[in-house]
């Protein structure tokens, strides 16, 4: 059965991974592209959603532009780890065409037209899907599921000490959806840190293939491997927003359990936290925060294998 999606993105090396994974995946018929403010400022996001969506000869695909802002705090970015472009030193051809604007009016018109029937993979900071739900309350709930990758329920932060990105770059927004009544599956770092693929595998298998993508891969890794060994960090790369694209796939491969969550959207150490209350025994009364799906274990081999196969041809 295929399954029709939205796919916000903020692109960024893994989310043009996501993109690729998606377009590979006869499963999957992407309705649109969704643009936000993230790893790069919008500008660049959308360029860059343009321009994968032409190397892989898909430019039939709208584009959406969306929030170049987060709602409330200063925008942030990761150049460190994404490059200047946003697609490490890789040089896409660039798109002919232009990106369409409002992706919040967008995917809240889509989800009212086609209730129950579209999935939102939202694999960026949350302000567009939380835009869409402030045209009208409610609006989340009527995607067949919303499938967030996001948060680190018992793993360190990767944009602070307790924090990841994509809620640290729009806390009040990640808040607002984990708090409407939408289907939302979290995949947080505690799963997306067991999906990588490590340096040698990209310079002893992945470049030797010589093919266009493996190239792509090859030249958007380069700064996060090199990040890795400089900071004694992971040397490879994490398959953050694929993972969450073989969610909707594959969600056999993901073990998801409940628990109450909310979002920290004024601590000025823990801003973006995902603070997840897993005390024993307390009533439901006395809990913080709200009942939240959340992927705490993956079958990674399974992952990668799939990416591997579908994107790498490998
Ligand atoms: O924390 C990982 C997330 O932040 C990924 O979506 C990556 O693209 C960055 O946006
Ligand atoms: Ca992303």
């Amino acid at each position: 059965v295929v399954m029709d999606v939205i796919l916000d993105v903020d692109p960024g090396v893994d989310d043009a991974m996501a993109i690729l994974l998606a377009l590979a995946s006869d499963e999957i018929n992407i309705l649109a592209l969704t643009v936000v403010s993230g790893n790069v400022p919008l500008r660049s996001g959308v360029d860059n959603a343009l321009k994968v969506l032409a190397f892989s000869g898909r430019s039939e695909i709208p584009v959406y532009a969306g929030a170049d802002a987060p709602l409330v705090r200063a925008p942030v970015h990761a150049k460190q780890v994404h490059g200047e472009t946003g697609l490490g030193n890789a040089e896409l051809a660039p798109s002919e065409r232009e990106a369409r604007p409002g992706a919040s009016e967008f995917i809240q018109k889509t989800l009212t037209t086609h209730p129950g029937k579209v999935t939102v993979l939202a694999v960026g900071p949350l302000t567009n899907l939380a835009l869409a739900e402030r045209i009208e309350a409610g609006t989340l709930a009527r995607a067949k599921q919303v499938v967030v990758m996001g948060g680190a329920a018992n793993e360190p932060g990767n944009s602070s000490p307790t924090a990841e990105f994509n809620f640290v770059g729009d806390p009040h927004a990640a808040r607002e959806v984990i708090q409407s009544r939408a289907a939302v599956t979290l995949i947080p770092l505690d799963v997306t840190h067991q999906v990588g693929i490590p340096a040698e595998e990209i310079d002893r298998k992945i470049r030797p293939m010589g093919s266009g993508v493996a190239r792509f891969f090859c030249e958007m890794t380069d700064i996060v491997v090199g990040l890795g060994r400089e900071a004694g960090g992971y040397v490879g790369v994490y398959l953050h927003d694929p993972a969450a694209v073989v969610y909707a796939l594959r969600p056999e491969l993901f073990d998801v359990v409940e628990y109450w969550c909310d979002i920290e959207t004024e601590g000025e150490l823990t801003l973006g936290q995902l603070v997840v209350d897993q005390r024993e025994g307390l009533p439901e009364s006395r809990r913080r925060g709200v009942l939240t799906r959340i992927a705490v274990g993956v079958s990674s081999e399974e992952v990668l294998g799939l990416f591997r196969q579908r994107v790498l041809k490998g």
